[in-house]
């Protein structure tokens, strides 16, 4: 877990990510990033996380996911997110941020998706015209632009859990009858091929991906897909998907996702999260052959997760009584409540 991992000339220090959170409410209806959002990441650097990956941050402002989230949807929205990156390579990580379109289930009662579908039994999902597709891997391409103007070490689409990548890639939320629909990672590819043609091909571009999507299967064949053309793949679950893993394996569906995609493609790093919460869960990860852990809960509860783990000195675990979490983005709870599992951090969490 001490060694450090090398992804195209970025050297992380060691195996332990932060993957994106995205801190709800902290932000207002214009996106920039605020003095809180800053203490958050220098937190994390300070805790001896090598890489830092900043929350889902949308490409433009139709395609949130809530109203107070990040935007890097035009250029006044570098000089916060610069804040960011000098504050976080001071101590030593690196960062990379990742660039979200929500699509079918973004805050837009008429958001776009692969295909008309109804999101949440809300959202009247339409069908993107072709031009919208151009445009829309265009804001994509101009946004990874302004991520690295603001001195980030690289993006990272985001491919899973739902959203506009993770819909094309699902059979279950893209019925279209085209070639975004018989290959469904050509709207990935076309993606990652534009950032790194507006960025150049030294930067650092990679996905977080939908192992299964909805199947194991599909997250294997996906990958294979997109293999060519991203830095990296930081493995989590697909939108609608059924996930699972063997009796006997020791951690969880996501992360056999991503050891059987890590066995696919041995040169590629990969990325695991999902209950990752100890000591022991972090050795029985990295035994599985992946490169690098996400740490995500049991990061909120304690930033210096990685420091504490690498000294041998106590940390802070998730203990999954989601109902009194600050970090619930679905139920803000009383931010004076005391988290059970932050032990000695507390004061850290709640700030
Ligand atoms: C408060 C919160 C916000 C999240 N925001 C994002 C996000 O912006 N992008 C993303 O890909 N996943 C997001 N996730 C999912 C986490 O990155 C991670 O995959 C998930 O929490 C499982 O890992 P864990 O068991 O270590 O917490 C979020 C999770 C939480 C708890």
């Amino acid at each position: 877990m001490q060694r450090s991992l090398n992804i195209k000339g970025v050297t992380i220090k060691n195996r332990f990510a932060v993957p994106p959170m995205v801190c709800f409410e902290w932000s207002d209806d214009n996106g920039y990033v605020t003095d809180k959002n800053i203490a958050h990441y220098t937190e994390y650097a300070k805790g001896g996380f090598g890489l830092i990956i900043v929350e889902a941050t949308a490409v433009t402002k139709r395609s949130r996911l809530a109203d107070t989230e990040l935007g890097i949807w035009d250029d006044s929205h570098i000089e916060g997110l610069i804040k960011i990156t000098d504050a976080v390579h001071e101590y030593g990580s690196k960062v990379f941020i990742q660039l979200l379109h929500a699509g079918g289930n973004g805050i837009d009662t008429e958001p776009d998706a692969p295909s008309d579908m109804i999101y949440r039994n809300v959202n009247h999902a339409k069908e993107m015209s072709k031009e919208c597709i151009k445009k829309t891997i265009d804001d994509f391409a101009k946004a990874a632009v302004r991520a690295k103007k603001a001195g980030f070490d690289g993006v990272e689409l985001h491919g899973c859990h739902g959203y506009l990548i993770s819909n094309f890639f699902n059979s279950r939320t893209n019925k279209r009858s085209d070639e975004y629909g018989e290959n469904k990672a050509l709207f990935a590819i076309e993606t990652l091929k534009a950032v790194k043609e507006a960025c150049g091909d030294s930067f650092v571009t990679g996905i977080r991906f939908g192992g299964f999507e909805p199947l194991l299967e599909d997250g294997l064949k996906n990958a294979k897909a997109i293999e060519a053309y991203t830095d990296f793949i930081d493995v989590s679950y697909g939108g609608d998907c059924d996930a699972y893993a063997p009796d006997d394996f020791k951690c969880s569906p996501a992360v056999y996702a991503a050891k059987m995609i890590k066995e696919s493609m041995p040169e590629m790093p990969v990325f695991c999260v999902h209950n990752i919460n100890s000591k022991e869960d972090v050795i029985n990860a990295l035994n599985t052959g992946v490169d690098m852990v996400d740490i995500g809960k049991a990061s909120l509860v304690d930033p210096h997760f990685a420091k504490h783990l690498l000294n041998d000195e106590e940390y802070g675990h998730c203990l999954h009584c989601s109902n009194y979490c600050r970090w619930n983005p679905w139920e803000m709870k009383d931010p004076g409540k005391k988290c059970p599992g932050a032990i000695k951090f507390a004061d850290i969490v709640l700030k």
